[in-house]
């Protein structure tokens, strides 16, 4: 049977991969998760008894685990998911993004390339190492400037994107000493169910629906460009597929908005489902340290060479997004347990108003 591997696929991103994948394909996944605060199995609790999806718990660091993985499910392809994803967090602790993100991606690829240089020659050409980054990594733009495209220079601003752009400085170095065949992704913000209330758009849902205030860092006025998770998926879907080795590929959603946009639909949204003013909660409190002031993707080439391009609107996406959390009780009550309401007080106490 043919097999992938993703790792932290028990994350946002992942899990919401993995449920795509197993409606949408036959192929079996294995999916290697730390589970880490980020990664969550009851996210996936509908595949308990299904045999397409195979759970290892582990490390991506350890690469005796991974090279027996490799030997034993003999994946045709690695997607390339697990990492620490939040910018806050690698203010706060760098540490762990250096361990995970840089690595923890040297180790994978080192366990890969071993793995590939023994495969036959056929499956060595259809071998593929799909590693997924992020835009942060091109670093900041002015309100007036041309969109990020892939050959915008790397010039990351938080040890979260350093960490990152370092991780595909060695997947694209492994392209090009030892010929992986790598393809690397750079995606623009992702919403959508199972994100982890730490970041914005599922934090202000939490915060409202509990009558706590909604903490805008700053001015509000930083600019995103939102790209709904499921469209991702089938991104990363079709760059597997079709995507040429060696290239790098844009995710975008072509969806730019500011914080206090997105926090006002958020609120008005919630509003029409629950009649009560949500505005009412939102506070300005001290900018992130380092804050980039706009991302936005240009995601001409994966359109123009894959075909590829985003189906839902922010408008759509945004009230299914918020359908989820307000269906989803209590997989938000158990995400907000202890060591959340910890990182609340760590990132959140004494930020002045
Ligand atoms: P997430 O934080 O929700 O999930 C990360 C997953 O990785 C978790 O399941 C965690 O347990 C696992 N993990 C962490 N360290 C690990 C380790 N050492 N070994 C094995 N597993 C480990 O992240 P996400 O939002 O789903 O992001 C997934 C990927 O997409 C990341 O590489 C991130 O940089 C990238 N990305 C995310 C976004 C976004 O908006 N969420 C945008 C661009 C790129
Ligand atoms: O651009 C892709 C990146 O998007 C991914 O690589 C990261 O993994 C992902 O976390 C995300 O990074 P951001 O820093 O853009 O996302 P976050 O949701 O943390 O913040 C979005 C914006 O909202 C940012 O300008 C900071 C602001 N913000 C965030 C929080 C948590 C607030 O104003 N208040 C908050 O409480």
């Amino acid at each position: 049977m043919s097999t992938i591997l993703i790792t932290g696929g028990a994350g946002f991103i992942g899990t919401n991969f993995i449920l795509d994948w197993v409606k949408n394909t036959d192929e079996n996944i294995v999916n290697l998760d730390k589970l880490t605060y980020a990664g969550n199995l009851h996210n996936l609790v509908s595949l308990t008894n299904n045999p397409q999806h195979i759970f290892v718990q582990g490390d991506i660091c350890d690469s005796e685990r991974i090279s027996t993985l490799l030997e034993r499910y003999q994946p045709r392809a690695i997607i390339h998911m697990a990492a620490e994803s939040h910018v806050d967090r690698s203010i706060h602790g760098p540490e762990y993004f250096i361990q995970t993100n840089i690595t923890g991606t040297f180790r994978l690829l080192e366990a890969a390339r071993h793995y590939w240089g023994d495969l036959s020659v056929s499956r060595k050409e259809n071998f593929r190492f799909l590693h997924v980054s992020t835009d942060e990594v091109f670093g900041t733009l002015t309100k007036d400037a041309p969109a990020f495209t892939e050959n915008h220079c790397f010039q990351p601003n938080s040890p979260y994107s350093a960490s990152k752009a370092s991780s595909d400085c060695l997947v694209r170095a492994y392209h090009h000493t030892y010929g992986l065949p790598v393809l690397t992704t750079h995606c623009s913000n992702n919403y959508g169910a199972y994100q982890f209330p730490e970041k914005l758009i599922p934090l202000m849902i939490v915060n409202a629906l509990a009558g706590k205030p909604l903490p805008v860092y700053g001015d509000g006025q930083q600019i995103r460009d939102w790209l709904y998770v499921n469209d991702h998926c089938q991104a990363i879907r079709v760059v597997l597929e079709k995507g040429q080795p060696g290239e790098t590929y844009n995710i975008g959603g072509w969806n730019e908005k500011s914080n206090l946009e997105i926090i006002h639909t958020i609120c008005d949204v919630l509003q029409q489902f629950q009649q009560k003013d949500y505005r009412a909660l939102i506070t300005h409190v001290a900018d992130r340290p380092g804050h980039d002031r706009r991302y936005a993707i240009n995601a001409h080439k994966i359109e123009r060479e894959l075909g590829w391009r985003p189906l839902e609107t922010f408008e759509t996406g945004i009230r299914k997004t918020i359908q989820w959390y307000l269906e989803n009780h209590d997989w938000v009550a158990e995400v907000q347990s202890g060591d959340y309401r910890k990182w609340v007080e760590i990132n959140y106490t004494g930020r002045s108003q």
